[in-house]
């Protein structure tokens, strides 16, 4: 069985906040943050939470795809920063989208999510459970970041992806996924939701924390590891990938990782300059861009990859 792709989407606020907005506030530059990391500006939510955006993505999503929210079989949106602890955000999107046959859940695996979720779905479309699914990758970090952190505030951005995927005959879809919990205090927020009946103390307000070194060398080794890995698997030769969209987090990484691969820069489309790095929506807003620019042909080989916080990482292969 493999995941056909029938429309995609995405959201991302108005709002647009400069390298320049941002050394208003920290003691920062646009020539420091554009030169380490790519990014120029990002979008940042005035208010609107994560299902806000999710929703909007995905209804972006099936209008393309043309299918009804009443044929989805299930949804899973991957995010990290879900508006509430409950309900879970692919229950909002359910609600508002009308989705009324779907069960609905939410992935925790930071920037990896919507490979995750993906995946998730593709192992359903496998053991024939379901047959039509609504992905989505989606994450509002403004509510995590440290604003007085100059070391982490510049690196994100607010955004959403989704696409709407179906079963489909065949063997174009092959996927890898990984953790190392033993790495989890590279990148951290801790929850808001502890203290309490034993303490009597309210909740914490936890803040994303980062060893930004760390996160910066298991990406640009575990990505090509997991990309080559994936592509021997499926018995693929890495020239015959048109696209390897990866998780938008520093233009720097994606660069060393083509170096890596030895594969030339043109084929890792990027566009972290505008965006930042949304996490869970880097990868599926990437693709959408590309999808409505009209850049794949049916029976393109897309790879997507991402890695993130736990630490977690995830490839798929697909095709077009
Ligand atoms: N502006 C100006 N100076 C800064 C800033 C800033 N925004 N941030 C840090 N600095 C300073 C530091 O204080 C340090 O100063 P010092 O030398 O006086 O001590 C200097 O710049 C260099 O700092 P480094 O941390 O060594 O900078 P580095 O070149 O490693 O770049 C960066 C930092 C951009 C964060 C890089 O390490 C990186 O991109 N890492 C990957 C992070 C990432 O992708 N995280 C997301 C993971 S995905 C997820 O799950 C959400």
């Amino acid at each position: 069985m493999t995941v056909k792709i029938l429309g995609t989407g995405s959201y991302v606020p108005d709002k647009v906040v400069t390298n320049e907005d941002l050394a208003q506030i920290v003691d920062t530059s646009d020539e420091w943050i554009s030169s380490r990391t790519g990014i120029k500006e990002r979008r940042i939510s005035e208010g609107e939470g994560t299902s806000q955006l999710a929703i909007k993505a995905a209804e972006a999503a099936l209008l393309q795809s043309g299918v009804r929210a009443e044929e989805i079989d299930i949804i899973i949106l991957g995010t990290s920063t879900p508006d509430k602890c409950f309900p879970n955000g692919a229950c909002e999107v359910q609600g508002a989208i009308g989705a009324v046959n779907a069960v609905a859940y939410d992935i925790s695996a930071a920037c990896s999510g919507f490979i995750y979720a993906l995946n998730t779905v593709y192992a359903f479309f496998e053991s024939g459970i379901y047959k039509k699914a609504l992905v989505i990758g989606c994450d509002v970090l403004s509510k995590l970041v440290d604003w007085e952190d100059r070391g982490t505030c510049v690196l994100f951005g607010d955004g959403a992806g989704a696409a709407v995927v179906e079963a489909e005959e065949g063997d174009g879809f092959h996927m890898l996924m990984g953790s190392d919990g033993k790495k989890s205090a590279a990148m951290e927020c801790i929850s808001r939701t502890c203290g309490n009946f034993i303490t009597g103390k309210r909740p914490e307000i936890g803040y994303m924390t980062m060893d930004g070194q760390e996160i910066f060398k298991f990406a640009v080794k575990k990505v090509p590891e997991c990309v080559e890995q994936l592509l021997q698997e499926s018995s693929v030769d890495k020239e015959d990938v048109q696209a390897f969209i990866l998780h938008q987090a520093n233009y720097r990484i994606v660069e060393s990782i083509a170096k890596r691969m030895k594969l030339p820069i043109e084929r890792f489309p990027m566009n972290i300059e505008k965006y930042g790095n949304t996490s869970g929506g880097t990868i599926p807003i990437l693709l959408d861009e590309l999808n409505r620019e009209g850049k794949f042909q049916k029976g393109d080989r897309i790879v997507l990859a991402g890695f993130g916080a736990g630490l977690t990482w995830g490839a798929a292969l697909l095709q077009w």
